[in-house]
């Protein structure tokens, strides 16, 4: 079924995304600028603020790595914005941009190379006006993040009394628990919590954002978006890639750490919290730590673990996870996690959060839905379409976050005919055909905010404590008890069988 759908023209858009704001002049500097992060997202996120006009004129980029590079950086940047696409190559926007472009190479523990880069950083403001601003980006192996943090405070580089001086930290931010709040320490000794950005790039996808519009801009979803309507809640993050040659950082984090500790959590806490007062970092944190706090101790009934063995994806044939290059062939690492979730708090009391994310599914889909209960009385229960529908179904207001970004309303309609029989239809909302442009990765919003100080859509420190402070024991309990029986599903399929019996036993089952 086909809504009729008011279709905005990207120049609207444009106008509509104006910032009020902006940012100051400023020097970004990448640490791990030689990397697949900074390649692939950073600087083409980078250009494409350029390309709407969003970056300040006195701007600079500077690159960090080990390596000694030079021209061969600018090079491989420009490479890395020209694959991004919607790029002219011949285009003198991205000459200058490239032009501001630097490099400094560096080993992370050399204080001499801060020196040198403290220096570079002081010739680059006057070539630029950039007049001491400074957004640190933290694109690195976790294991340098304090090391660099301490050695910027070290040479004074965390402090200016120009202008504004900002930091923004790569996931993942812990290992558990204690990790976490170590690094915590170590990052608040030396900058102050409002300098702090940590970064969850989901949290910069528009449909992440939107999930706060469609709440809290409608006045016909938040009088039902309780546990007086709502029969269960699922979250759900697979994908169809493996670990793409990651094996050692694979090992280590695993399907908990990976996703389930920031990205699900983020998506349950704004689905979950109540509204804010208003519109800002503060108000939007309290708002979802009070749900994370809410969150029952998971009980180990309350979870399943998997690990993909050999399959079929996309109609090729991959190997089991104990195969991949780097990894330990008795590995008890986990590359699914499905978990059910207690919210006890007013609205959500009794409403199971059921989340799954997973390496090797399928197909790569990240969505919510919100299943809703029953109407009191099933009055069309014997006309269901003979061999269309199999059952009366329940409301489902699914949030599409990957791919295919938007939002569908499933509901029973009766099929056209002399005989009163109804059907599950779904009316349908696409951000690519509403809006006439798909939306961005993530990075481009973040970096932008990053750079005028909205913490917004950024991690606080009382966040992530509290998400570890769930998922910490249970990767303690899933330790103690190496499972028996991995792998437990076969690469391209649905998951292990289990993870459908944690539903079946509430009478439910995944979408
Ligand atoms: N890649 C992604 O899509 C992605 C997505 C989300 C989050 N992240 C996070 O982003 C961070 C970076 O990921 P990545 O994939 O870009 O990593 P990567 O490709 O492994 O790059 C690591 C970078 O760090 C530099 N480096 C390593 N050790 C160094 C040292 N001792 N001194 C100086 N430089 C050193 C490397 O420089 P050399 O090459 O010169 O040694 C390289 O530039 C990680 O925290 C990751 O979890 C990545």
């Amino acid at each position: 079924m086909a809504t009729t759908e008011v279709t905005i023209s990207p120049e609207d858009i444009q106008k509509s995304s104006a910032p009020e704001r902006v940012p100051e002049p400023c020097i970004v500097v990448i640490f791990g600028a030689s990397g697949d992060l900074t390649k692939r997202k950073l600087l083409p996120a980078l250009y494409h603020l350029e390309q709407d006009g969003l970056l300040p004129e006195n701007f600079a980029v500077v690159g960090v790595a080990r390596r000694p590079l030079n021209d061969e950086f600018t090079q491989d940047m420009r490479e890395g914005i020209l694959k991004g696409g919607g790029v002219d190559p011949g285009d003198s926007r991205l000459r200058n941009f490239l032009a501001r472009v630097h490099y400094h190479a560096m080993n992370f523990d050399d204080a001499e190379g801060y020196l040198k880069l403290k220096n570079l950083l002081e010739t680059l403001d006057r070539k630029y006006g950039t007049n001491g601003g400074r957004l640190f980006y933290l694109a690195t192996a976790p294991e340098y993040f304090a090391e660099i943090v301490e050695q910027l405070g070290a040479h004074g580089m965390a402090r200016s009394d120009r202008a504004a001086v900002r930091v923004i930290i790569e996931k993942p931010f812990g290992h558990d628990l204690e990790s976490a709040r170590r690094l915590n320490d170590q990052v608040n000794k030396v900058f102050a919590e409002e300098q702090v950005f940590r970064i969850d790039h989901y949290l910069g996808k528009e449909t992440v954002q939107n999930i706060l519009v469609f709440r809290f801009a409608n006045g016909i979803f938040e009088p039902i978006w309780n546990r007086n309507f709502v029969d269960h809640v699922q979250i759900t993050a697979s994908e169809s890639i493996g670990i793409e040659g990651r094996g050692p950082f694979y090992e280590k984090a695993g399907a908990l750490r990976d996703v389930v500790q920031n990205h699900v959590m983020e998506l349950l806490s704004f689905v979950a919290m109540e509204p804010p007062v208003a519109f800002h970092a503060a108000p939007i944190r309290t708002e979802k730590v009070k749900v994370w706090r809410a969150i029952q101790p998971i009980q180990m009934e309350d979870t399943v673990r998997g690990q993909y063995g050999a399959g079929t994806v996309d109609g090729k044939p991959v190997v089991g996870y104990r195969n991949e290059e780097r990894v330990n062939p008795e590995s008890s690492t986990e590359t699914f996690a499905a978990l059910r979730f207690h919210i006890e708090n007013w609205r959500w009391a009794g409403v199971p959060f059921y989340v799954r994310a997973g390496k090797r599914m399928a197909q790569r889909e990240t969505e919510i839905s919100i299943q809703f209960k029953q109407p009191p009385m099933l009055l069309f229960k014997d006309s269901i379409a003979a061999g269309k529908c199999n059952e009366i179904q329940p409301n489902i207001i699914s949030m599409r976050i990957q791919p295919n970004e938007g939002i569908s309303l499933r509901f029973a309609a009766k099929v056209p005919g002399p005989t009163m029989q109804s059907c599950p239809v779904k009316m349908d909302f696409n951000y690519a055909t509403a809006f006439g442009v798909s939306s961005a990765n993530g990075y481009e919003r973040l970096l932008l905010d990053a750079m005028l100080g909205d913490a917004t859509l950024f991690a606080h420190r009382d966040g992530v404590e509290a998400t570890w402070s769930l998922i910490t024991p249970m990767l303690e309990a899933w330790a103690s008890t190496p499972p028996k029986d991995f792998p437990n599903y076969a690469a391209g399929s649905r998951g292990p069988r289990s993870a459908d019996a944690l539903l079946a036993r509430d009478g439910r089952q995944w979408r």
